[in-house]
């Protein structure tokens, strides 16, 4: 089972679409895929229709004492071999309390290690704070997605997560391996494409030698939670995610490798 965080420490750069594209991309292919929603807005929750009132149940339960167990937390999506488990408002309170309270911030390591039923994949769609969850996800993680706004200030905002993955790292004893996706890219204006310039030159093979453009059909993220019509094009934002995935799973391949 691998496990990735999805996370950056900023809001509305683009982590939940990805979470849902790289997700139902992996589930096309065949993987048994499991997403978590671990952001308190719930963005990822409300693409599956599932509504704030009553909260359903969800990440809050992994700590609870005793935890629930993943497997009774997971959801079926519309999508074979796709499921996910729910944020919840609450989860916010959840948030202001501190990680180094014992337990607290391994709680969703633990809840990985004892979740062998039958996901090959795990993506956290986390929250835009350094708070407990973001804590959580990253002690949990294998390897770190960091999509960023093609814009000039989501650069301070990379280096600030950059920090906090290593940091991690550190703490944890075990790498914990980045990659940085460029997002929302419109090619058509300067900035757009002198900030994609910077970041690859700033993060080099860290960073994706391409970016996922901007695509209207992408402004709605439930699209990504529903089965594909048959006759419906992938579009080009879900093309570029196949291709992001593809540079994804070759640098952990390579990884691996080294590390047999
Ligand atoms: N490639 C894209 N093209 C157009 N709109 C996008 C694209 N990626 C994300 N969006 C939209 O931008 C907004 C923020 O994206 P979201 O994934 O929710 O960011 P985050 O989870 O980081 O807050 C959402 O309304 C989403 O639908
Ligand atoms: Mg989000």
């Amino acid at each position: 089972m691998r496990v990735w965080a999805i996370a950056n420490q900023k809001g509305g750069v683009g982590k939940t679409t990805t979470t849902l594209a790289l997700g139902r991309t992996l589930a096309l292919r065949g993987q048994r895929v499991l997403l978590v929603d671990l952001d308190p807005h719930g963005s990822l929750t409300r693409a599956f229709g599932v509504p704030a009132e009553p909260p359903p149940s969800g990440v809050l339960e992994l700590f609870s004492t005793p935890p629930r167990p993943l497997s009774e937390l997971a959801h079926p999506s519309p999508l074979e071999g796709l499921d996910f488990v729910c944020a919840q408002t609450a989860l916010a309170t959840l948030e202001r309390r501190s990680a180094s309270q014992p337990g607290l911030g391994l709680a969703l390591s633990q809840a990985l290690s004892r979740h062998a039923a039958g996901h090959d994949y795990v993506l956290l769609d986390c929250p835009p704070t350094l708070g407990l969850l973001m804590v959580n996800a990253l002690a949990a993680a294998d390897h770190l997605v960091v999509p960023t706004q093609t814009e000039p200030l989501a650069l301070h905002g990379l280096a600030g997560m950059r920090r906090t993955g290593e940091m991690i790292a550190r703490s944890r004893g075990r790498p914990l391996p980045a990659a940085v996706l460029p997002t929302m890219f419109d090619r058509r204006t300067r900035v757009g494409r002198e900030t994609l310039r910077q970041m690859q030159k700033e993060y080099g093979p860290l960073a994706w030698s391409e970016a996922i453009p901007i695509d209207t059909q992408l402004r709605n993220a439930d699209i990504l939670a529903q089965q594909p019509a048959t006759s419906a094009q992938p579009g080009r934002a879900l093309d570029a995610y196949a291709r992001a995935l593809d540079w994804i799973l070759a640098g952990q391949a390579r990884r691996l490798e080294r590390a047999a």
